[in-house]
């Protein structure tokens, strides 16, 4: 006792009985945090016993996790939760169980050039990628391709602009075209439009109240971001253009109703495959001038679309349309629509049992992909704050979650956007965050 004395001086006891109270203030807060987590365990209780046991036996390795595996550690009780952006990282899991059937090695003499020269209309278009956009396109049964060209981009939203230019007209005295969307609608277009000041075009506002005569675009997003609902034209006059944003027109999100054939069909590699730090869009165009226009502007403000980039996402495509045919492992779809399929179930339980929030409803219909009735599962949670809460994004972010208020989409601040495809890790404690806020 007198040794132990000698070795635990003043200083030493006051600094283990300091780190004793710490961690006993951490265990409370944490055994908090456990309780919180008993409301996630019931909502798992009766995801569990609705979700479709097809879906957690076809592969333990890349089975859905539950709550149970979510993480435990105190510091995450202080991190604010960020599903603001539509970042895809919850396909991660994915492709590091498929290892290096998607690796692809870029010799340093190889992809040198600025031109891939087989194209007409799109001269910086690589011939592999637009091979397996094709190919993609045909397994899954989501667009006609017969017929149109492919214009490469740096991801869609470059796409986008490129469109805007094309199909904008001319020359002089045309006053800028409007450009216009129904409400909710993708919080980047009115910042796309008009960031430039075009001469070209001009952000028009929603389209719900759009009473102008003559020429206009009106983009049209489908399913939609952000409340993932399926969309055509609404304005539909003579003078209009569309340009059609299909971003999330793929099995994991929506039922694949028929195949999309519009004037100009956009889509993205990061809605996709998830592989969004590549940025790779593509768009599928009936017209052969337009096509090139867009190519137009891409050769003006790029000088083309990075090859190694092309490179990859054909590989990377390429892999999603072979797991389709059941040649490499586990169905890419699959597995990304039993995750999408789980957290909308988790959500809507832990939504339907605060009393304080409300979701959209989906009706199900057929998918020609999976040739069964399938419910839609948006990439974001359009969360309606009921009650006296006006201002649902600063609620959440007391909460320590932080969305997109509903004013950036051109509705109301009682709506919040919620990423639904984050890691797995944070998408388990938003729900632990929301299903502590109770009414
Ligand atoms: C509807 C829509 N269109 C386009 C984009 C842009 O995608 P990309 O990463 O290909 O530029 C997004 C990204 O969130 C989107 O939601």
């Amino acid at each position: 006792m007198a040794n132990l004395k000698t070795i635990l001086s003043g200083k030493h006891l006051l600094a283990l009985s300091l780190a004793l109270n710490a961690s006993l203030v951490l265990r409370m807060g944490y055994d908090r945090g456990n309780k919180e987590g008993s409301c996630l365990k019931k909502t798992e209780h009766e995801v569990d016993s609705d979700t479709d046991k097809r879906v957690n036996s076809r592969s333990a390795r890349l089975a859905v996790p539950s709550y149970s595996s979510r993480t435990n550690h105190p510091q995450d009780r202080d991190r604010v939760i960020n599903l603001d952006y539509g970042d895809p990282s919850m396909y991660e899991r994915y492709w590091r169980e498929m290892g290096e059937k998607t690796t692809i090695t870029i010799p340093g003499w190889q992809s040198m050039s600025y031109f891939s020269g087989w194209s007409d209309v799109c001269w910086f278009l690589e011939a592999e990628f637009a091979t397996e956009v094709v190919r993609l396109h045909n397994a899954v049964g989501n667009a006609v391709t017969h017929g149109t060209h492919i214009v490469v981009g740096t991801g869609s939203s470059h796409l986008i602009m490129a469109a805007l230019y094309a199909l904008s007209p001319p020359h002089p005295p045309h006053q800028p075209i409007p450009v216009v969307s129904a409400t909710p609608y993708y919080s980047s277009y009115p910042a796309m439009v008009d960031l430039q000041r075009s001469g070209l075009y001009k952000w028009g506002g929603s389209a719900e109240s759009f009473e102008e005569e003559g020429p206009y675009i009106e983009l049209v997003t489908s399913p939609n971001n952000p409340d993932g609902s399926e969309r055509r034209s609404l304005i539909n006059r003579s003078h209009g253009l569309q340009i059609h944003d299909l971003a999330y027109y793929w099995p994991q999100y929506t039922p694949i109703s028929s195949p999309a054939h519009h004037h100009v069909t956009l889509f993205s590699l990061s809605k996709c495959t998830g592989h969004a730090g590549t940025r790779i869009g593509w768009a599928l165009v009936r017209d052969r001038e337009v096509a090139m226009k867009m190519s137009k502007f891409i050769e003006v403000s790029t000088i083309g679309v990075s090859k190694d980039s092309q490179l990859r996402a054909a590989r990377i495509l390429r892999a999603v349309s072979e797991s389709c045919q059941g040649q490499r492992g586990e169905s890419f779809f699959g597995f990304s629509h039993n995750v999408m399929d789980r957290r909308w179930k988790q959500l809507r339980a832990v939504v339907a049992r605060s009393g304080m929030f409300s979701l959209p409803r989906f009706s199900p219909s057929f998918c020609n992909f999976s040739r069964r009735v399938v419910e839609p599962r948006p990439a974001f949670a359009w969360l309606k704050c009921e009650g006296d809460v006006e201002d649902c994004e600063t609620f959440l972010r007391e909460h320590k979650i932080k969305g997109r208020s509903g004013r950036h989409f051109g509705a109301s601040p009682k709506y919040v956007r919620l990423s639904m495809l984050d890691s797995d890790e944070n998408f388990t404690l938003f729900l632990d965050r929301l299903c502590s806020i109770q009414s």
